[in-house]
């Protein structure tokens, strides 16, 4: 079973991550596991440590002459400001983070024990997990991209893409990786806005996986529905608050006979549909149309324009703490959306097709392709 752990403080020396159950063989190129690090850090709104950091990912373990050798892979990303050790004692609970309850469950009096690990800054060991799973499923030809569809109260028009590499292509170079470049001059006005007030934005990005073949995931147990697994997998990224699944929300408010894909049939070309309303899933399993999910940011906690709390020792009232902090970051919450996406949808193909070794995985999944044409 693929699975994997992460450590590391913000201000620790480095994040790691180690991803255990790759197969043997799959080819992994570190120039393309450094470009995803770098979409991470893309986006107008985000503070000065985006300019400071520029992850690197060294691979520690597991890949020998950029082959996997079927041992768990580790990741590392060396942190540029380490200074965990000098930092100052934090009491004053930010609102919004899990800086209270973290520091009454753990039960420590230095909030910083808790902030440091809680931070988004441990997403950039995901962005590295997952950027090695998009490798093991480009061999299987699935592939992955986001993109933003709102930003603060700014919706972009709907983006319409063949392909991973397409819409890619499309928003890698834009300023806030979103297909609409009106909608893109508002959000950028609203972001501005927001320095000025010391305020935050939220939003929505959206994933997509091309590729994907019909039957991962199951409807038999609800813990092997692999959209609910994907849902977990979203809401898991700091500050996501929502996630939705193809037009899962309007849907909510229109009659069936508007939401379901209805099933043609065509001799020669097999099963078709005319509409992907249900984003890729029937049952809990891939229909074999492109998945779109949904994640929908909350506006992050911490304000330059501080909120109110109380310190924990005298208990008096007193504005948080301002660690730190970007206007918003659902341009890099969308990367992050892939990563998780990628390492969901490569354990269910693992899971499918066999783990050991990519020829064995390659194999079975070409053999699968054509039982489905046939069917
Ligand atoms: C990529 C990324 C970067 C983030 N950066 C910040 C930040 O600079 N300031 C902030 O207040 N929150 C930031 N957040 C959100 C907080 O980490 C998050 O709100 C907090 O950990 C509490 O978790 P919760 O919102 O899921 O409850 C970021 C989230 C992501 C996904």
């Amino acid at each position: 079973m693929l699975r994997f752990v992460t450590a590391g403080e913000s201000h620790g020396p480095s994040l790691v991550a180690i991803l255990d159950g790759l197969p043997a063989g799959v080819p992994i190129d570190v120039q393309r596991l450094q470009q995803e690090m770098r979409r991470r850090q893309l986006g107008y709104g985000r503070g000065p440590r985006m300019q400071l950091e520029t992850d690197t990912v060294e691979l520690l373990s597991g890949v020998r002459r950029g082959i996997t050798l079927g041992s768990p892979v580790a990741l590392m990303i060396k942190n540029k400001d380490a200074s965990i050790d000098r930092l100052p004692v934090v009491t004053q609970p930010r609102p919004g983070h899990a800086d209270l309850t973290g520091a009454i469950k753990y039960d420590h009096r230095d909030i910083r024990n808790v902030l440091e690990r809680a931070s988004a800054r441990e997403t950039a060991a995901r962005v590295a997990v997952g950027a090695v799973c998009q490798q093991l499923l480009a061999s299987l030809d699935i592939t992955l991209a986001s993109h933003v569809t709102a930003l603060g109260s700014v919706r972009a028009t709907p983006a319409v893409a063949a392909s991973a590499t397409a819409l890619r292509a499309k928003v890698d170079g834009t300023p806030l990786r979103c297909v609409d470049s009106a909608a893109t001059k508002q959000m950028i006005r609203q972001i501005d806005a927001a320095v000025k007030t010391g305020d935050t934005l939220g939003g929505v990005f959206e994933v997509l996986a091309f590729g994907v073949p019909p039957g991962l995931g199951s409807y038999v147990q609800y813990d092997r529905r692999l959209d609910a697994i994907l849902g977990r997998a979203i809401l898991s990224i700091h500050a996501v608050k929502a996630v939705e699944i193809g037009d899962g929300v309007l849907g909510a408010s229109l009659p069936g006979s508007s939401v379901q894909d209805e099933i043609f049939y065509k001799k020669g070309a097999g099963f078709r549909r005319s509409s992907n309303r249900a984003g890729g899933f029937e049952g809990g399993m891939t229909t074999g149309q492109p998945i779109v999910v949904r994640g929908f940011l909350k506006p992050l906690s911490t304000l330059r324009k501080p909120l109110r709390s109380v310190e924990i020792n005298t208990k008096r009232p007193v504005v948080a703490t301002v660690e730190r902090t970007d206007v918003t970051t659902v341009p890099a919450a969308g990367v992050i959306g892939e990563a998780m996406i990628a390492f969901e949808l490569a354990r269910a193909v693992l899971e499918k097709f066999g783990s050991d070794s990519l020829r064995e995985l390659q194999r079975n999944h070409q053999s699968y392709l054509r039982q489905v044409a046939q069917f």
